[in-house]
């Protein structure tokens, strides 16, 4: 069996290829600032990261359900309250809608509280004969188009961490009780059912959700809200490596290193290279680890990336998180599935409709269309569930709030419509109204499937 700490260290990422590389002119402000952040609390805890990796092993072997979301890019600048609530809000409307369906527990895992640094497919950005650096998140760089502003500055990486921070504390304060009512779907804002086809259908499904939970209040003699905490876990794409290694640490009492700057980081799409440095460094950590998997991933790279990163088959240790898009997913997801069994391994797979289903509009808009978001969630039920595997989870690009980045959703929106509150600097986001529909008609289809098989 492969170990998977032969050769590894914190560092041993430097020694590879790191695709998507950012360049710090100045590299002892570089050196100062990871000094300082390594000397600083951890984000999270490794109780917190292993109890995450016991829910996904849950969750793998059908026993919960994975719902992951939130922006595409998180910026500095929108880290209120109302933004982060609003987040926390339809997640946690959108696990209630799914448990309603699947009967099983959903694990809720926030993009938040360190999704900060972007990919990006072309390293320069050339506006009116002027070419400077891509603008690659707020962790890195600054999005207004001058030479000092585009330039890598180490000083944010220190801040997207004292940012993380600040919405980590509130998020648990949020899951700690501050939203009991949510528990209560009286008081969700469902205005967008009177536009939808189905929309008496979503009605009630939160009838339904209501009386269950007024049956559960009254044999437990006390509202469901006081019951416990809501549990609530972060991820985020684990691109720049010095902010992850200056928050991985050894912990007493444990065995290995934990990426403590959050629970559940993934290795993107662009940056999953077998002998690159992003897998380099999560081979050596303990903390369960997505990977996006696109079109045209051969099966023996499926299974290469096993081996580096799955070596002992440990429970929840592994997120397999495919975004194929809507007209790819039939052709692509069966040989996947076909190449993770051929492993003889277990692993979480949790589908992503959201990135290879996005489009630019004539007039250069970066939209995706609601219907190809669900077409390929619902592909991706069908198709698991023909082969005998499970689809265990969705990792989604939403908003607690109303922007219109998203074509149409019961509302409909079109082209015309999205540049009323287009805010994205990156992907478009689904809204609320849309992120709560989607759950709506999930959670038809997974009845229908299991009536189908009932
Ligand atoms: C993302 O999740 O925002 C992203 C860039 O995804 P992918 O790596 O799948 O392209
Ligand atoms: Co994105």
């Amino acid at each position: 069996m492969a170990n998977r700490h032969e050769g590894w260290s914190p560092e041993s990422w430097r020694d590879k290829i790191a695709t998507q590389d950012v360049v710090y002119p100045d590299q002892e402000a570089l050196a100062a600032v990871l000094r300082e952040m390594a000397s600083l609390p951890p984000l999270v805890t490794s109780w917190e990261v292993e109890a995450l990796k016991s829910r996904l092993a849950a969750a793998a072997r059908g026993d919960a359900f994975l719902l992951q979301g939130g922006d595409c890019a998180e910026s500095f600048d929108e880290c209120g309250p109302n933004e982060i609530a609003g987040k926390f809000k339809v997640l946690l409307q959108m696990s209630l809608v799914l448990v309603h369906a699947t009967r099983k527990p959903v694990v809720r895992v926030g993009r938040i509280a360190g999704q900060y640094a972007k990919p990006r497919s072309a390293n320069t950005e050339s506006r009116e004969g002027v070419t400077l650096p891509s603008y690659r998140g707020d962790l890195v760089n600054r999005s207004g188009f001058t030479r000092e502003e585009r330039t890598p500055d180490p000083a944010l990486i220190l801040k997207g961490y004292e940012r993380a921070a600040l919405t980590l504390n509130f998020l648990r304060a949020l899951a700690d009780g501050g939203f009991a009512d949510l528990h209560h779907p009286e008081y969700w804002d469902l205005s967008f059912a009177d536009h939808a086809r189905n929309g008496s259908e979503y009605k009630q499904i939160v009838d339904s959700i209501r009386e269950s939970v007024s049956f559960t209040e009254a044999v437990i003699g006390h509202d469901v809200s006081k019951l416990r905490r809501v549990d609530f876990y972060t991820s985020h794409e684990g691109l720049s490596l010095p902010y992850e290694q200056a928050q991985t640490r050894a912990v007493p009492r444990r065995d290995g290193w934990y990426n403590l700057s959050t629970h559940l980081p993934w290795i993107g799409k662009r940056t999953a290279a077998l002998d690159g440095a992003h897998v380099e460094f999560f081979r050596g950590v303990r903390n369960p680890i997505g990977v996006k998997v696109g079109p045209g991933s051969s099966p023996e790279w499926v299974k290469e990336l096993l081996d580096v990163l799955h070596p002992d088959d440990e429970p929840g240790r592994f997120v397999f998180i495919h975004r194929l898009g809507a007209k790819n997913i039939a052709k692509e997801l069966p040989g996947l599935i076909e190449a993770v069994r051929k492993t003889g391994k277990t692993v979480l797979f949790c589908a992503d409709p959201m990135h290879g289903n996005t489009e630019t509009t004539a007039d250069g808009i970066k939209t995706r269309r609601f219907d190809n978001i669900l077409s390929e969630l619902e592909q991706a039920f069908e198709i698991h569930q023909q082969m005998g595997s499970r689809l265990g989870g969705v990792h989604l690009e939403l908003t607690g709030e109303n922007v219109t980045e998203c074509l149409g959703g019961a509302r409909g929106l079109d082209e015309e419509g999205l540049r009323q509150a287009y805010r994205s600097r990156v992907d478009p986001r689904l809204n609320c109204e849309q992120a709560l529909e989607l759950a709506m008609l999930v959670a038809r289809h997974v009845r229908s499937m299991n009536g189908r098989q009932s």
